[in-house]
């Protein structure tokens, strides 16, 4: 067995580990990645792309985002499809935020790219993480690769190894607090190479279902249909997909969508998770190991960059200062941005969806969207959770932690 040091024991090379490495390695802190699947895996995984000025600010901060500032795309508003209209959510004017539409793989890419020319430690094709110890002072985490079991003694150990990871499942059941819910239904995606014929993204709630107009870039489209969650892709042509998504989406934007052949189609299914609290012993979870949300309010990565933006503001006043607080801060501080962006994720997954066999839920749907297009108030307030809400300074947490 190889036994080695380092300070801080990152496991999963998603954009939450990847993010995390980046900002430590900038503050000098020594950091070892270890990811189960192979760098080309990684890379290869389609997931969104609408980007929180927050997120911006964090990508900027690790000093990664040259190419999004070149290529990104800055949307000024979001649109909503109800009942064959279209409604124009204006962000910018509403708030004085946009978002920034860049997809995750991109920002793994620039992540990556970023480590490699660090020369920082990263290990993919890690089979077996373990962890050890994390409960006490001394923890380590043990891996296999290429049949020979390696040993890191480290300080802390981040889980940033996503929702079937091995860190939050080494937590036993009864220090921590899960809280679930599962929703009916699917999102069916298609990626394909086309030229968006819609200049922001258009959420549609229509009688057949729910339906998302979203891009990539110029020349790409990201689209999605609501579907059974008992489905299959092989169920799904692409003809039938851009048939289903032309009468759902809005007649406006159907006009200008052609049915292209899709470059990626997957069915994922909706699910809004939290584990309370982030923070066991030295182990600190962060990203989609300790909470999922329905896509519907593009948070998914937002969140997790405000996890790791927070985690790496406790660790390094941490070592900056000797204190154990900014640890203590990390879950709680954390846990309220958490939950708002969950309350807001459930809130638009229950205003765009069709719910099967509740009445009364649909006529609270229709009133609550109405209500929505016809009050100022109502669209700045989605408008401000759409744009991502404010980052909790850490004097603030502190103080909220003593309140
Ligand atoms: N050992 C090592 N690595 C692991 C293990 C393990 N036992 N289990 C999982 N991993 C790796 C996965 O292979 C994956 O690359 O951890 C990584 C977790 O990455 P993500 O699932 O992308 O999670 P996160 O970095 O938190 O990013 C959250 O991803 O799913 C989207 O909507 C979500 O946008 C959000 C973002
Ligand atoms: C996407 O572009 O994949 C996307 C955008 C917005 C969402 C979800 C997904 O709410």
């Amino acid at each position: 067995m190889s036994r080695t040091r380092t300070q801080i024991v990152i496991v999963g090379a998603g954009p939450a580990g990847l993010l995390l490495g980046q900002l430590l390695h900038r503050e000098g802190i020594d950091a070892v990645i270890l990811e189960r699947r192979s760098h080309e895996y990684v890379l290869g995984r389609i997931r969104a792309g609408v980007l929180e000025q927050g997120t911006v600010d964090v990508l900027d901060l690790a000093g990664v985002s040259a190419r999004l500032h070149k290529e990104a795309l800055v949307h000024e508003g979001v649109g909503i499809g109800f009942q064959g209209r279209r409604h124009r959510i204006a962000l910018k004017q509403l708030v004085g935020k946009s978002v920034t539409v860049y997809g995750q793989t991109e920002i793994t890419r620039d992540l990556m790219e970023a480590r490699a020319a660090n020369g920082a430690a990263s290990v993919y094709e890690a089979e077996d993480v373990t962890l050890h110890d994390w409960q006490g002072t001394s923890p380590r985490v043990t891996y296999r690769k290429g049949g020979v079991t390696h040993e890191i003694a480290c300080d802390f150990v981040a889980g940033c190894d996503g929702y079937h990871g091995v860190c939050r499942a080494s937590v036993p059941a009864d220090k921590c607090k899960v809280f679930e819910r599962e929703y009916p239904f699917g999102w069916l995606g298609v990626l394909a190479d086309v030229p968006p014929p819609w200049k922001e993204l258009v959420y549609a709630n229509s009688a057949r279902g729910f339906a998302l107009a979203s891009l990539r870039s110029p020349t790409r489209v990201r689209c999605y249909v609501q579907c059974p969650l008992d489905d299959r892709v092989e169920d799904w042509s692409d003809t039938r997909f851009w048939d289903e998504f032309r009468r759902r989406i809005g007649e406006d934007v159907a006009a200008g969508v052609v049915s292209a052949p899709s470059i990626e189609k997957s069915i994922a299914p909706l699910r809004s998770f939290v584990v309370e609290p982030l923070r066991f012993g030295r182990l600190f979870l962060a990203g989609d190991a300790a909470h999922i949300v329905p896509p519907t309010g593009a948070k998914g990565l937002n969140l997790a960059v405000s996890d790791v933006f927070y985690l790496y503001e406790a660790l390094r006043d941490h070592y900056r200062e000797r204190r154990e607080a900014p640890l203590d801060e990390y879950s709680p501080r954390c846990l309220r941005r958490i939950w708002k962006a969950e309350r807001f994720s459930w809130w638009m997954t229950r205003q765009l969806h069709l719910f099967p066999g509740d009445a009364f839920a649909r006529r609270m749907q229709e009133t609550e969207l109405e209500y929505l297009f016809e009050s100022p108030a109502a669209q700045a307030s989605m408008a401000e959770n759409y744009v991502g809400l404010p980052f909790e300074s850490a004097a603030a947490g502190a103080q909220a932690h003593v309140a």
